[in-house]
């Protein structure tokens, strides 16, 4: 866990409120607040804290990031398509990693594996770790990783 607390700030970013009904065969049946439950579930059994927030919108996303390091938690973040094109979000994570907090991405799917435009991730260069690939159960490996301790801050690249 981080040497700041228990408390974990997981983020969701766009189009993850619509969990259950959008493209259940790529994103699982689990709605938002299934995965939500289950992801405050997950840290409770890891001895930590989690606030669970989506939004759909690029500043608020990057004022949770703000407040994360205002308030020393870490994070778990989902920035969906904003993964692959936001600066801006990149650039408020590397203040969380750089303020020697840890930030994990993490993803449902594995976008490694997926359509070409979503092979790049402009946050990952700057995040702690990244997990991927394994439907909900990406936010558990991500809080345990968060428990298990490691290595604060990312170099910001
Ligand atoms: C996602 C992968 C992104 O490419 C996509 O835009 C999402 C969800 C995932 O969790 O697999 O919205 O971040």
């Amino acid at each position: 866990m981080s040497d700041h607390g228990t408390s974990v700030l997981v983020i969701n970013g766009p189009n993850l409120g619509r969990l259950g009904t959008r493209e259940p065969d790529v994103y699982g049946a689990l709605d938002a607040a299934g995965l939500a439950d289950a992801i405050r579930g997950w840290a409770e059994e890891l001895g930590l804290t989690a606030e669970v927030r989506q939004t759909d919108d690029e500043a608020t996303l990057v004022g949770w990031l703000h407040e994360a390091v205002d308030t020393r938690r870490d994070v778990v973040l989902n920035p969906a398509a904003f993964t692959h094109y936001s600066y801006a979000l990149r650039d408020a994570a590397a203040q969380v990693t750089t303020a020697g907090l840890r930030l994990v991405e993490v993803h449902l799917t594995n976008p490694a594996t997926r359509e070409r435009f979503r092979h790049t991730s402009v946050v990952a260069g700057v995040a702690t770790g990244t997990v991927a690939g394994f439907g909900p159960d990406s936010y558990r490996l991500a809080l345990a990783a968060l428990q298990g301790g490691g290595p604060h801050g990312a170099a910001a690249g």
